[in-house]
């Protein structure tokens, strides 16, 4: 099997400077989701028409394993898979998909593949109680598919008929060639439409046979914002759908947005509004309060993500407690039983077992040892300006509130820093380290009055 992807469209309706094809759904742009789809089928070669301007869709996926034909000017459907022939094998079955029509399913593929077979034209139709702006399929008096009419070029009684064109098809590529070749545009839209090819392989005596999809949400297309806004609530609410099949409790499962991947254990509780990005593993019987943002993080089991919480590129262990409203960003790791709380921040940092900064503190470039307890407003300065340095700090240290630790500088073992400590130097293990003066008390001192 070989694919080929139209994806030459301007989009005009978007109003964007993105090109269509790369306007997202779940963060990823819909001509990726395409060739994820195509890539399950197994694919020998998979080539895109891109257009004009295509220079940013062929940068944003450089990485897909895909070949690149350019249509330009585009003529119509049927001239922009001619421009894919080239990169095409001689023979075998040739499948023809959208960029813009991002949710098309593997497994209804699989159908349209095995019904097409070796040497049948195979179209994917679906019927709509309101077939307005699509190709409409004809049939004769015993059923078979005789052709394709396109809205603008179809008749008032052809265009009562509501089984329509979806544009996915499998048709064999040798067949497929010599069709393309002879493509007019003698038509209401001076273009070269594919959907002709379906009247001259019925002129051949090729069978012609119909699929449906799975859901008619498979074969939607995007134009427009609205229309993207709608393929992402149903893309949602699939994964939400998924992820209850497999047993988490979603408290609102139309309020929860993945866009990447995410694996969960048994028993885990998303409250609202959450969204988790790129890959984010959540152990068993975690619950993760509302209005999270969750990215490229494992939760261990136990674990609680309190609401208004931002996790970013971290690591716990079992049982932690995080926020509300506290932040983890890259390069946080935390082990069993951490307390994060209010306002707390951490970056570039391991967090021992059992510790606790439990409000307003900020922890970058640390290492933190194990039942360590950080208190409010103390800060790391890992930054001079110009460098970055590390504070370590070992098992069972107290660090009084409000205390700045001025990097790089480490607190031994079971040191208590007294609180409004200003750390510039190491701190001994054992020991009571305070740097704020002396409390002093004016006896008989009189507050100024008014003259
Ligand atoms: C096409 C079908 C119609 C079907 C409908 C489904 C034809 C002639 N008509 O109509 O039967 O019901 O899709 O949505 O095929 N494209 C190119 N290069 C071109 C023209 C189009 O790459 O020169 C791409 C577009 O980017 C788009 C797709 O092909 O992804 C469909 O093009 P569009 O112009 O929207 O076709 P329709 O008129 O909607
Ligand atoms: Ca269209």
């Amino acid at each position: 099997m070989q694919v080929v992807i139209l994806a030459a469209g301007q989009g005009k309706r978007m109003r964007s400077v993105l090109p269509k094809v790369l306007q997202p759904i779940a963060g990823r742009p819909m001509l990726e989701h395409v060739i994820a789809a195509a890539q399950t089928l197994d694919a020998d070669r998979t080539c895109v028409v891109y257009g004009h301007g295509g220079d940013a869709v062929r940068a944003r996926l450089q990485h897909a394993e895909v070949a690149w034909a350019l249509q330009e000017p585009q003529l119509g459907t049927g001239h922009a898979v001619q421009q894919a022939l080239p990169h095409l094998g001689e023979d075998g079955m040739a499948l023809v998909l959208y960029g813009d029509v991002p949710l098309i399913g593997a497994p209804t593929l699989r159908r349209l593949r095995d019904a097409a077979g070796s040497g049948r034209l195979a179209l994917l139709t679906v019927e709509l109680p309101d077939p307005t702006g699509y190709g409409r399929i004809l049939r004769d008096a015993a059923g078979k598919v005789v052709r394709i009419v396109e809205e603008k070029d179809a008749s008032a009684d052809e265009r009562r008929v509501r089984e329509v064109n979806t544009g996915i098809l499998v048709a064999p590529i040798a067949r497929l060639r010599d069709w393309l070749g002879r493509l007019g545009n003698d038509n209401a839209q001076r273009e070269y439409y594919l959907t002709d090819i379906i009247g001259m392989a019925v002129g051949e005596g090729i069978d012609i046979v119909t699929v449906a999809p799975d859901a008619v949400w498979e074969t939607l297309g995007v134009n427009s914002k609205p229309q993207l806004a709608e393929l992402e609530r149903i893309h949602q609410r699939n994964i939400a759908a998924r992820l209850m099949d497999e047993g988490v409790t979603l408290l609102d499962p139309a309020r929860i947005d993945v866009r990447g991947e995410i694996v969960c254990g048994r028993d885990v509780e998303i409250d609202v509004n959450c969204v988790f990005e790129g890959r984010v593993e959540i152990a068993d019987d975690v619950r993760i309060g509302a209005n999270c943002v969750v990215r490229n993080a494992r939760l261990g089991a136990g674990t609680r993500l309190a609401p208004f919480s931002h996790v970013e590129d971290t690591t716990t262990g079992r049982d932690c407690v995080i926020g509300p409203y506290a932040r983890t960003r890259p390069g946080t790791t935390l082990g069993d039983g951490v307390h994060l709380g209010n306002f707390v921040e951490v970056k570039n940092s391991a967090i021992a077992d059992g510790s606790k900064a439990n409000h307003l503190a900020y922890i970058g470039d640390a290492d933190i040892g194990a039942r360590v307890n950080v208190g409010a407003g103390t800060i790391t300065c890992n930054y001079d300006g110009a460098n970055k340095y590390r504070t370590t700090i070992e098992d069972d240290v107290f660090i009084g509130s409000d205390s700045q630790l001025v990097a790089p500088v480490r607190i031994g073992r079971g040191a208590t820093l007294g609180a409004g400590t200003t750390l510039t130097k190491d701190a001994p293990a054992g020991e009571l380290t305070v740097s704020r003066a002396r409390q002093i008390s004016i006896p008989g001192w009189k507050r100024p009055v008014k003259k």
